[in-house]
This record gives structure tokens, C-alpha cells and sequence, in this order.
């Protein structure tokens, strides 16, 4: 039937756009060859409706003192010459909370991932992390960021790549506002 209504189609729109007559016939093709292990639906079908999501939550870095929300996991020994530490790789598991005070406030997630540091002449990472929401309806989604973050900036933009759950198929971006620097605390 798909291939039918195909041809009908491509009948009518011969009088009109070449081009248009491509794009209806791509159709029917993919509706003539849909094989039982891969169909093509309708974007709206499956995605619905797009909306938009705003959080806003704190995130907690701590690289040093009793409880380290990051490892080293490994270096280069040229890391030790670099002024950027160029080529140190960590891992974090940073909390993220509603309010900005980590002690009182309620958690809200957790960034998970590697970060790398990636500049030679000036200090930048490499991030691939995922934060993993915790709280309310939010619990369990995900939303992955990788970016590259000139850490000495006080505001710095990241994409959002990607999701799962309620973020599932999830584009955006992400701004960080530095507030407090405690040592070496580098994000
Ligand atoms: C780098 O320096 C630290 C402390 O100064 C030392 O513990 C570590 O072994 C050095 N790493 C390499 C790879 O040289
Ligand atoms: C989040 O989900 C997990 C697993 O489904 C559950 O154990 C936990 O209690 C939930 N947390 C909140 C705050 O709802």
C-alpha cells in the first residue's frame, strides 16, 4: 500500500519541482524497503512536541582536602613540568545542589566523568561528563556535556549533547558562573 500511495505521488508532483519529485520518491523507497528490523515513523510520532527545560543548580568541585570529589588518574611525566598541567587526567563525581551551601542544601545530582587537561599554553580541560539527576521527577534522567572549558574564565558556555529519560534527545547549552576558587579547585 505505502508504495501506492508512492506513486501517486510522484504522478502528480512530475508537472512540478524536479526537486520535489526527488524528496517523493526517497519516501517511497523508504516506505517500499522498510525491513522488519528497522522502520522509519513520522518525527512527530515519536518526539512530540519540543519543550524546553531550565535548571538551575550549584556544583561542587573539590579537588583536595579529607573528602575529594576527584582523582587523578593518570599523567604524562612531562605533567609535572607544565605550568597547565597538560595531560593530567581526572575523574570527578561532583554533587550538584539546589542552593549553593553543600552542607545544607537539598541534592539535586551528580556530575560523573574523565576530564583531561588539554592546554599546552594556557590552563583548559577536555570534559566528557554526565549529570545524573536525583530528585523529583528528574530522577534518573541524564544530560551529557562535552566540552572544552577554559577554566581561568569566570563564565563559560558548554553544548549539551545528548540525554536519557526525560532528557532523551536532548540539545542545549549550558552556562557555568564560577563563584568561589578554594586553592586548586579547578572547575
Ligand atoms: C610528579 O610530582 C609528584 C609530586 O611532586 C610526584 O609524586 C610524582 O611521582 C611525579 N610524577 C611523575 C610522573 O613524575
Ligand atoms: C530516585 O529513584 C531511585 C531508583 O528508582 C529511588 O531509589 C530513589 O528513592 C529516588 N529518589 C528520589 C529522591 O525520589
Amino acid at each position: 500500500m505505502g508504495a501506492a500511495v508512492g506513486h501517486v505521488h510522484v504522478v502528480l508532483m512530475l508537472q512540478y519541482l524536479s526537486l520535489v519529485i526527488v524528496m517523493v520518491l526517497l519516501v517511497t523507497q523508504t516506505l517500499a524497503h522498510e525491513p522488519d528490523w528497522g522502520q522509519t515513523l513520522p518525527y512527530e510520532e515519536m518526539m512530540g512536541k519540543a519543550k524546553v527545560t531550565r535548571l538551575h543548580f550549584y556544583f561542587h568541585g573539590i579537588a583536595s582536602g579529607k573528602d575529594p570529589t576527584s582523582v587523578s588518574v593518570d599523567q604524562p611525566a612531562s605533567t609535572n613540568k607544565s605550568s597547565t598541567m597538560f595531560g593530567l587526567v581526572v575523574i570527578v563525581d561532583d554533587p550538584l545542589t539546589e542552593g549553593p551551601d553543600l552542607a545544607t542544601s537539598r541534592l539535586v545530582g551528580r556530575a560523573q566523568g574523565p576530564y583531561g587537561f588539554a592546554g599546552q599554553k594556557k590552563l583548559a580541560l577536555i570534559m566528557a561528563l554526565t549529570y545524573v539527576f536525583t530528585d523529583e521527577k528528574f530522577n534518573g534522567s541524564t544530560l551529557s556535556i562535552l566540552a572544552r572549558n577554559p577554566v581561568m574564565n569566570p563564565v563559560r558556555e558548554f553544548p549539551i549533547v545528548g540525554g536519557t529519560g526525560l532528557f532523551r534527545f536532548a540539545r542545549g547549552f549550558a552556562i557555568l558562573i564560577k563563584l568561589l576558587y578554594f586553592g586548586m579547585d579547578l572547575q
